[in-house]
């Protein structure tokens, strides 16, 4: 039967992320592989969602008020005019948003810039809408977009440039200049952005999200795209959204009615409470991440990971192996999952371009911070029992006892 499959299928594999956590699933293993919170949602956004169940907001549905709260914080936050009827259209996730703003725009054999490393699912969704991937290294350890690498990637064929920041795997922000180097690749080629801004209230220090919609004349070529999952720790509502000029927005409207017809309607509810949030909420949201990227950043190098380079947003932590583990990420990840009960991902996972069995993309592993203290506390006791005093792991042997251990 497996010949039926079409080639797409046939060449995918099953997301690695995904896979680490049933593997966290099943060893009973803490989780620190995939970026969902393991604390509770604000109160008041659930309870709105429970009381839209109990009024039995249960079929097909259209919000249009997400939409006029969207456009106002986008405004608000960006000072960006956005037209809520003809410019948003509510998705299922920012990752239906992406899919279907990929099915709006590419035709077989179109480029779409992509920066490396990369959150998994932009490649998938391009070659499903039949585009090919141009991939741009970013340059560590600072994850640096350097402007010959991008210019030199750019030809006739490129459709559009995909930026996401604050960024996943690394935490970067991209900062204004580079901002301006993307959207004088976008003039000079006459391409489209093609923003993920999921992580737009996560930043830290004096990191402050800009939307790349916001630089001179790129608002009609971009095209934004969004969701309540980061923000409001409810990444299983299903509740995003993509933004952009009404010709592009109602093409993605089409595509999206065909996929999923509507996004969930008692979250849709809960989306209107949630987008009304006041400032306190985004100002406590950064806090609590900013203290818990600390605190990993903190243990982690007291096990011997490399972590001159902190976050600037998002809630990731991309930590370079300990030096005589450099270019074993995988394997490290399996002693982790085996002797100690930790999920992270390898590094490798996110890089597309090549990669040489001793480069910099196997020296990495990406743990979730956006988990609570007593998580947190407990993998990185686990994960500081496999290393001995001098941070050397002690791979292969399964006679630690890490409740013993005292890291803090
Ligand atoms: C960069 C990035 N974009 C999008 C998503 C998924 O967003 P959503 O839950 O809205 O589909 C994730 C989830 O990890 C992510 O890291």
């Amino acid at each position: 039967m497996e010949e039926k499959l079409s080639s797409f299928a046939k060449s995918s594999t099953p997301s690695p992320i995904q896979q680490l956590s049933h593997l966290a699933q099943r060893c009973n293993a803490i989780n620190l592989a995939e970026g969902f919170p393991d604390f509770p949602a604000p109160s008041h956004i659930k309870n709105a969602a429970v009381s839209a169940i109990n009024s039995d907001f249960n079929q097909y549905r259209h919000v249009q008020e997400i939409c006029d709260y969207v456009a106002k914080n986008m405004k608000d936050m960006h000072g960006l005019d956005i037209d809520p009827v003809t410019d948003i259209v509510i998705t299922c996730g920012q990752t239906e948003a992406f899919a279907a703003a990929m099915f709006a725009l590419i035709d077989r054999g179109d480029e779409v810039i992509v920066l490396d490393p990369s959150y998994e699912t932009y490649e998938s969704c391009i070659r499903m809408a039949g585009g090919v991937p141009v991939f741009v290294p970013l340059d560590p350890p600072y994850w640096t977009l350097d402007p010959e690498k991008l210019m030199k990637a750019c030809t006739s064929k490129t459709k559009a440039i995909v930026l996401n920041s604050p960024h996943n795997p690394t935490g970067k922000v991209f900062g204004v200049d580079k901002r301006d180097i993307i959207a004088e690749a976008c003039q000079k080629w006459d391409c489209l952005a093609v923003t993920d801004e999921v992580y737009e209230y996560i930043t830290y220090d004096n990191e402050r999200h800009i939307s790349l919609a916001s630089l001179p004349g790129m608002q009609e070529r971009t095209i934004i795209t969004s969701s309540l999952s980061k923000t409001y720790c409810v990444t299983g509502w299903r509740i995003g959204w993509a933004i952009a000029p009404a010709c592009i927005a109602d093409a993605i409207r089409n595509i999206h009615i065909r996929l999923t017809d509507s996004a969930p309607a008692p979250f849709q509810e809960a989306a209107l409470v949630a987008l009304q949030s006041p400032p306190q909420y985004y100002e406590s949201l950064r806090e609590d991440f900013e203290s818990r990227r600390d605190f990993i950043a903190e243990l982690l190098s007291g096990i011997g990971f490399r972590t001159e380079f902190k976050p600037q947003g998002s809630f990731f932590m991309f930590a370079e192996l300990p030096r005589d583990y450099s270019n074993c990420d995988i394997d490290f990840v399996e002693e982790l999952i085996k002797q100690a009960g930790v999920v992270a991902v390898p590094g490798c996972g996110f890089f597309h371009t090549k990669r040489p069995p001793d480069g910099y993309q196997r020296r990495y592993i990406r743990f979730a911070f956006c988990k609570s203290s007593q998580t947190l506390i407990a993998a990185l006791r686990r994960i500081s029992a496999l290393l001995n005093s001098s941070g050397h792991l002690k791979l292969f042997h399964s006679d630690n006892d890490p409740d013993s251990l005292t890291v803090l």
